[in-house]
């Protein structure tokens, strides 16, 4: 049981916990999945919240969650400064979206997941939940091969070179959402093509890692930070380039930014900024979506299937689990 694990000093400690977040994430997902399609975000999330913070709370860590959903969404959150674990073992930064897609849940749409991501202390990027500008793409490809702050065409045309296809044969992944309204059409004018999703970014930039399975070369576009930490922690274990800015439009926002260490408000981050240490991230499917399949609930056994992405090693595990101590996720 996790309450179990005793930390030895020198042991890997991201080693040990790689299967204790696949429990928190699963935990989570469970919990928000009770609420499918019943139109409830808050509640829903509040599910999702409860049971990531109840799992964290057990494991052998001393952990700060530095990014997380909380002020945005003005959720019953897992709030930025809180701390977790039951404080035997190491000082661990954690970023945490426990319901990634929280209207696709209170819909039951494709795609919602419970997130989140663990690493050394003061190596995940300690941000306000504000938006953030982000550009993503796939492994394989000489670095700086596309910039944020370069135009969509001038991106697109650089990637197209480096993958030895026409624009025409490039897709982009954006939000759908009014403010993007420029963004595709210039993304459209070079020929290339945009899926637009409804919600869930953070899948959206790791499917650029798999173009060949989901048609999606770059992620562009302007999604939360928390889960630009997430899924630059994913990235930097699969291979991928990925850069962010913060978007702090307001004086309240660049102080509370400044609080939290953010002293050059317009600072482009790369991968490594985002999500700097050796980083484990887990994700659990709340909904069947195209990362991971949802939540099951048979008759006596609950079925889960979580990603679990190691950087020190750039492990990936695709954990399916059966859970028969129904009683326990009862209690979610
Ligand atoms: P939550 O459901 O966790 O709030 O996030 C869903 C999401 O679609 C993210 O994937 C994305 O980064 C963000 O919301 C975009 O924000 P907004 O919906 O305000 O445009």
């Amino acid at each position: 049981m996790s309450q179990g694990i005793t930390v030895q000093p020198g042991q890997l400690i991201e080693r040990i916990l790689t299967l204790e977040l696949v429990r928190v994430t699963e935990r989570a997902a469970v919990a928000s999945a009770r609420l499918r399609g019943r139109g409830n975000e808050k509640a829903a999330d509040q599910a999702a919240v409860d049971a990531m913070r109840r799992e964290l709370n057990k494991l052998p860590i001393d952990g700060t969650v530095v990014i997380g959903e909380g002020e945005r969404d003005e959720a019953p959150m897992l709030f930025i400064g809180e701390k977790v674990g039951n404080k035997n073992g190491p000082k661990v930064d954690i970023a945490v979206d426990p319901l990634e897609g929280t209207t696709l849940c209170a819909k039951d749409m494709p795609g919602s997941i419970a997130v989140m991501a663990m690493a050394e202390s003061g190596t995940l990027l300690a941000a306000p939940d504000v938006y953030m500008h982000k550009i993503a793409i796939g492994p394989g490809y000489p670095t700086g091969v596309v910039d944020l702050d370069a135009s969509p065409e001038d991106n697109i045309h650089a990637l197209a070179k480096a993958k030895g296809v026409k624009p025409n044969e490039i897709n982009c992944l954006v939000l759908d959402r009014p403010r993007h309204a420029e963004l595709i059409a210039a993304i459209r004018k070079t020929g290339a093509g945009v899926r637009l999703i409804s919600d869930g970014d953070v899948a959206g930039v790791i499917f650029t890692t798999k173009p060949a399975d989901t048609g999606i070369d770059m992620y562009l576009g302007i999604g939360a930070a928390p889960e630009g930490v997430l899924a630059a922690g994913a990235l930097r274990c699969i291979g991928g380039q990925m850069q962010g800015r913060l978007i702090l439009d307001t004086e309240e926002k660049r102080s509370r930014a400044l609080q939290m260490g953010v002293t050059d408000p317009n600072k482009k981050y790369d991968m490594t900024d985002l999500a700097r240490g050796d980083v484990i991230v887990a994700a659990t499917g709340v909904t069947d979506g195209g990362l991971l399949k949802g939540v099951h609930f048979g008759k006596d056994v609950i079925t889960t299937e979580t990603v679990v992405y190691r950087s020190a090693t750039g492990t990936v595990r695709r954990i399916y689990g059966e859970h028969r101590e129904l009683s326990k996720f009862h209690l979610d």
